[in-house]
């Protein structure tokens, strides 16, 4: 069996869950189906990447150029965005970029506040 051209590695760790992972990797998967994305897409819910208290944490992975796209303190509302952008116009969302992992970043990128950690 042939691997997927993209892999997504959704963090499902503590603190990824905490901060939304669950959600984040539902939307993820609804919106592979609704775009007729499976046998493109191999999607993973993982352990720990390594990046925590900065998830939900999401990794892209070209399987053929092993690029890695990290996107960090992914909303749930933001998952089309990145459907439509990167997975099916194979544009990586620029502002969505993990700042860690991709020190290029435009730097008029602020991130919101995510509510749930005031809670
Ligand atoms: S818990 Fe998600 S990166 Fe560590």
């Amino acid at each position: 069996m042939s691997q997927a051209p993209i892999q997504i590695f959704a963090c499902q760790n503590r603190t990824c869950n905490r901060d939304g992972s669950a959600e984040v990797l539902s939307v993820l998967q609804s919106q592979i189906q609704a775009n007729n994305l499976i046998g493109q897409i191999n999607l993973q819910a993982t352990g720990c990447l390594g990046q925590c208290g900065n998830g939900p944490m999401l990794l892209v992975l070209q399987a053929e150029t092993r690029q890695e796209v990290w996107y960090d303190r992914v909303r749930v509302e933001e998952v089309p965005l990145v459907v439509q952008e990167h997975l099916l116009s194979g544009r990586p969302v620029a502002d969505m970029l993990y700042r860690a992992k991709h020190p290029r970043r435009s730097s008029a990128w602020t991130p919101l506040p995510p509510p749930w950690h005031t809670i």
